[in-house]
């Protein structure tokens, strides 16, 4: 029977600020079966794509995009925040739903025509996303696919990613 992945994500209002309903992806990965067939499904979209490289930002991003790439057979590259990576960076700013960030790849991450899955745990206003393609193509990747856990269609994240093909588990 096909599981009802909204049953183990936790709905917490008013986190971090007024007025934001907060989805907790936590009860989801402390379940290895729920976790596990999460991951899979991203796996079966990705599978035909020709997925050569996965990218996902700091920090849910990893958690989604680690197991993926390790099922794939496929390597991860973090998109990190500010001062965390050690060597020679590419760097894109974002706003958030709740404040504004950078994100940075290493410049040696990607390499120039290959194909990249960016996968995230949630689509919200596209920021994070946007910032994390611009990312890969300034590097020359060609981004190939876009994953999410969940999607906040009120945000409308999806009218960021025109021309991206976009996947999501759950939406809200
Ligand atoms: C959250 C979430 C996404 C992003 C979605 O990350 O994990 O990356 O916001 O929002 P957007 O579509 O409006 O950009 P956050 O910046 O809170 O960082 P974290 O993963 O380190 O908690
Ligand atoms: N990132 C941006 N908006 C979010 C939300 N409503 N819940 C969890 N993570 C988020």
């Amino acid at each position: 029977m096909a599981i009802d992945f909204t049953k183990y994500i936790a709905s917490v209002p008013d986190y971090p600020e007024k007025g934001v309903i907060f989805r907790d992806i936590s009860p989801l990965m402390a379940d290895g079966e729920a976790f596990h067939a999460a991951t899979d499904q991203i796996v079966k979209y990705a599978k035909d794509k020709g997925v050569e490289m996965i990218v996902g930002p700091e920090a849910r991003g990893f958690i989604v995009g680690c197991p993926v790439a390790y099922e794939l057979g496929v390597g991860f590259a973090p998109a990190r925040k500010e001062g965390k990576l050690p060597r020679a960076t590419v760097k894109a700013s974002y706003d958030l739903e709740y404040g504004t960030s950078s994100l940075y790849l290493h410049k040696d991450a990607i390499k120039p025509g290959q194909r990249v899955l960016v996968t995230d745990d949630l689509l919200a206003t596209g920021g994070t996303i946007g910032a994390t393609i611009k990312l890969v193509e300034d590097l020359g990747g060609v981004v190939v696919g876009t994953a999410f856990l969940i999607e906040l269609e009120a945000l409308h994240g999806r009218d960021q990613l025109k021309g991206y093909d976009v996947f999501s588990l759950m939406t809200y």
